[in-house]
C-alpha cells in the first residue's frame, strides 16, 4: 500500500460508496431488485385476473408494451455524422399503455429530462418542465457504458436533434409511467440514473425481437422510389413472423410508410420478462387503398452497421 492522503482515502471512499465513477474495471450494475416477484403469480401483463401486488413485478398500468420504430430517409444532422443504420429501421421507444390503448405520460416530473418536452402542457395546462441540464448521453457515460452509447447512436436515431433529445424524451415521457422502472424498485442502492440506463438496455432488447427491416426484405418488400406497396401486403408479411397484426403509422395522407408499433403483454418485467405480441389495438393510419411508398434512404443518409 501507498500512502494516502486523507484527502485521497476521502475520495476513493466517496467514489466506492457512490459507485457511479465507472472505471474500466467496475462497471455498475442498473438493473432492478426483483427478489419479492418470486412469491408473486406468473401472469402476462393486461391478462392478470386479480390485480399486481408489486407493480415492480408487472407493468401496471401500462401494461400493454409498445416497441416502436421509425422509418426515416433523412436526419437532418447526416454532416455531424448523425447517420441512419443501413438495412435498419430505427429505435423509437418503448410504451406503456394502459390494456384499453389509452395512455399516460411524464408521470414523474422528479425524472424529466427531456429538453423539449411533447406535448407542452398537461391536458389541465399545467406546464411541463423544460430540462436545461446535461444530456442523457452523459448519464450513460458516467456509468461507464460507452458500448451502450455507440449502440444507441447507431440504432436510436433522431431526426433534425442531436440523439440523445430522443432518449431523453422517450425515457421522461414514457418509462416514468413504466411501473417496473419506479425508483422504489432499485431497494436502497439505487444509484442515480440507473433507471435510466436499465430501460434504455430494456429497449434495445425489446427491439431486437423485431428485426422488421429483415422480415419484410424476407418477403420481397424492401425500400424502393420506384415500387410501391400495399397495406395488405405489409401486414401479412409482418404478421406471418409475429403471429399479431402491428400499427403501421404512414404520413402524407397515408401513402408513405414511417413507423412500426409492435404490441405486447408481457410475463415479468419489461426489462426481462417475455414479451407476447399481440395485436394492435389502434387503426392504421396508412391507406387501405392507396399505393403505399417505403422509400429508399437519402443518398449520404445512412451508413454501413453490419460489419
Ligand atoms: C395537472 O396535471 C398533472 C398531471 O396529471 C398533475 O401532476 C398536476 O398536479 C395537475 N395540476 C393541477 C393544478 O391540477
Ligand atoms: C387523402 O386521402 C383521402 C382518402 O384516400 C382522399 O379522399 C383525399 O383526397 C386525400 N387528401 C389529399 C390532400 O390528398
Ligand atoms: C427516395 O425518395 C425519398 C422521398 O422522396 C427521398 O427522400 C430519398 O432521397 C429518395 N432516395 C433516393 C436514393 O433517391
Amino acid at each position: 500500500m501507498g500512502h494516502f492522503s486523507a484527502k485521497t482515502l476521502l475520495a476513493l471512499f466517496v467514489t466506492s460508496v457512490i459507485g457511479v465513477q465507472a472505471s474500466k474495471s467496475s462497471v455498475p450494475d442498473t438493473f432492478p431488485i426483483l427478489l419479492a416477484c418470486n412469491s408473486e403469480p406468473s401472469f402476462f401483463s393486461c391478462e392478470n385476473t386479480t390485480p399486481v401486488k408489486n407493480a415492480c413485478c408487472s407493468p401496471t398500468p401500462g401494461g400493454l408494451v409498445l416497441l416502436t420504430q421509425f422509418w426515416s430517409t433523412y436526419t437532418g444532422l447526416e454532416k455531424k455524422g448523425q447517420k441512419l443504420p443501413k438495412g435498419s429501421w430505427t429505435i423509437h421507444g418503448l410504451w406503456p399503455d394502459n390494456c384499453d390503448g389509452s395512455y399516460e405520460q411524464y408521470c414523474d416530473l422528479s425524472r424529466q429530462y427531456d429538453p423539449v418536452p411533447s406535448p407542452a402542457n398537461f391536458p389541465n395546462g399545467t406546464v411541463i418542465p423544460t430540462w436545461t441540464g446535461p444530456g442523457v448521453d452523459t448519464f450513460i457515460k458516467k456509468f461507464g457504458r460507452e458500448g451502450l452509447l455507440k449502440y444507441m447512436n447507431t440504432y436510436w436515431i433522431n431526426q433534425g436533434a442531436p440523439n440523445a433529445d430522443l432518449w431523453a424524451h422517450e425515457f421522461s415521457k414514457h418509462a416514468t409511467c413504466t411501473s417496473t422502472f419506479d425508483l422504489t424498485c432499485y431497494g436502497s442502492s439505487y444509484k442515480k440514473h440507473q433507471d435510466v440506463v436499465n430501460y434504455y438496455d430494456a429497449a434495445i432488447r425489446a427491439n431486437h425481437l423485431y428485426p422488421t427491416f429483415d422480415i419484410l426484405a424476407a418477403s420481397g418488400i424492401v425500400p424502393s422510389n420506384k415500387t410501391s406497396y400495399t397495406l395488405d401486403q405489409l401486414e401479412i408479411a409482418l404478421t406471418s413472423q409475429i403471429g399479431a397484426t402491428p400499427y403501421l403509422g404512414c404520413r402524407n395522407n397515408g401513402t408513405v410508410l414511417s413507423e412500426l408499433w409492435y404490441f405486447n403483454h408481457v410475463l415479468g418485467t419489461e426489462q426481462y420478462g417475455t414479451y407476447k405480441p399481440v395485436k394492435s389495438t389502434t387503426t392504421s393510419s396508412c391507406s387501405r387503398t392507396a399505393p403505399i411508398w417505403y422509400y429508399e434512404r437519402s443518398k449520404g443518409s445512412q451508413e454501413e452497421v453490419r460489419k
